[in-house]
């Protein structure tokens, strides 16, 4: 049976907002005094309140001012850890680096041992926190990574316990399997760890089904970008979608993500000029993450001049334990937005159907017909207090799949 929700004060439609480039307010498609109408989880229309209620059908009346926005897609995480990296923190506010403190093997590979020895049900209770922490934040949508296994058996775990995950919860979690993380003190060549994980990992992925996609970081201290190369292009080949680490401390990523595809590509801190062109003339949406550049104290992914350039730009909080712990989305994208000059448009898009996008989804991320009924309303009468907060004002009402599932 349908349901006509409102009246909402503004709907941030984002219905017809274009997919790259840069973007003022009014291409947000602003509804005033607007309603949706949602049947079985979708959206069914969404045009002013008092003109749809005439149709009479049950109607959920929202009796304060409210501000409607899609609900946020997070397309870049790493929810699936054990243990703390607070250590590491202490350590690079006192002035070590992060790639300092990976080559002495701390890191990740601290992570790495800490995520071996938890069981999976330890896992799974922390990521299902994680998660419903994001959703009380108004995260429909949350890509999770693996890449703290290193090895088969590790990873498999991690993402069968994202699998369960997903059972579990009300938010949509998208896997993706990052056993290209750094390679594992066993191996002592890199692209013989690769290929070991090409033939025992990538094949159970798929019989399992538990990811369609494929992620590696691209990097000296990581993978250099010849060795990712050969990877990525076999994972490819087998039919996965990919997304890469890029150009966060030396470039070379970006290029192997326009060259092979890839869905996304991810931190771009060090993209000079080349790199933004190569993307901007792509299909490949570039994801800036301020919660990494605020973990690091590094700065920020040039979301302006990709924007500027032509390129689809999303926001993502990269929530991981070590480079960026805080995995607030609100609190970064308006951080972000006030140091790389964003309009709220260019955010907007950045956490909804841009980062979708990055995600091969095109059935969120907008409030427009025959989208998921996935949105978050604030209390306010104007859309720009919503940013104007920087994260300290959450939603108090979430809608997933058409059902309110917060209402404070
Ligand atoms: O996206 N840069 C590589 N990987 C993660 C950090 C992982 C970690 O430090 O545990 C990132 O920043
Ligand atoms: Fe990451």
């Amino acid at each position: 049976m349908s349901e006509l929700i409102g009246p909402f004060r503004e709907i941030i439609t984002l219905e017809s907002t274009p997919i790259k480039g840069a973007l003022t307010d009014d291409q947000m498609g602003i509804v005033s005094e607007g309603g949706v109408i949602i049947e079985e989880g979708k959206i069914v229309s969404v045009g002013k309140f008092d003109e749809l209620a005439k149709e009479g059908r049950k109607i959920s009346l929202i009796e304060t001012d409210q501000i409607l926005i899609p609900g946020l897609v997070d397309c870049h995480t790493h929810l699936v850890w054990g243990g703390t990296r607070s250590r590491d923190y202490t350590m690079r506010m006192s002035g070590a680096t992060y790639e300092s403190i990976l080559e002495q093997g701390g890191g990740i590979f601290d992570s790495v041992a800490k995520t071996r020895s938890a069981s999976a049900e330890a896992l799974l209770n922390d990521l299902i926190t994680r998660a419903n922490r994001h959703l009380d934040d108004g995260v429909t949508t949350i890509e999770v990574k693996s890449g703290y296994g290193l090895d088969v058996e590790n990873e498999l775990k991690i993402l069968e316990v994202i699998s369960k995950g997903n059972d579990r919860l009300i938010v949509d979690l998208v896997p993706t399997c990052l056993a290209a993380h750094v390679c594992p003190k066993e191996f002592s060549d890199k692209r013989a760890f690769l290929q070991h994980i090409e033939k025992e990992l990538l094949p159970r992925l798929k019989m399992n089904r538990l990811t369609k996609r494929i992620d590696a970081f691209v990097e000296p201290s990581a993978f250099p970008k010849d060795v990712a190369y050969e990877y990525l292009k076999t994972a490819k080949a087998q039919g996965f979608d990919l997304t890469i680490h890029a150009d966060q401390f030396h470039t070379g990523g970006s290029d192997i993500a326009v060259k092979l595809g890839a869905k996304s590509a991810d931190h771009l801190e060090a993209s000079t000029e080349k790199e933004i062109e190569l993307l901007a003339n792509s299909d490949t949406v570039a994801v800036a993450l301020p919660g990494a550049s605020m973990g690091l104290g590094m700065n920020f992914t040039p979301a302006r001049k990709l924007l500027d350039a032509g390129a689809s730009v999303a926001i993502s909080t990269d929530w991981n334990p070590g480079s960026a712990p805080m995995g607030d989305l609100l609190v970064q994208s308006s951080v972000i937005g006030i140091y790389e000059k964003l309009s709220s448009a260019e955010i907007f898009a950045g956490i909804t159907f841009r980062a979708a996008k990055a995600l091969g989804l095109s059935d969120r991320g907008r409030i427009a017909t025959g989208q998921l009924a996935d949105f978050i309303s604030f209390p306010f009468d104007d859309y720009r207090e919503i940013l104007y907060n920087q994260g300290k004002v959450k939603p108090n009402m979430v809608w997933k799949n058409g059902k309110r599932v917060k209402d404070v």
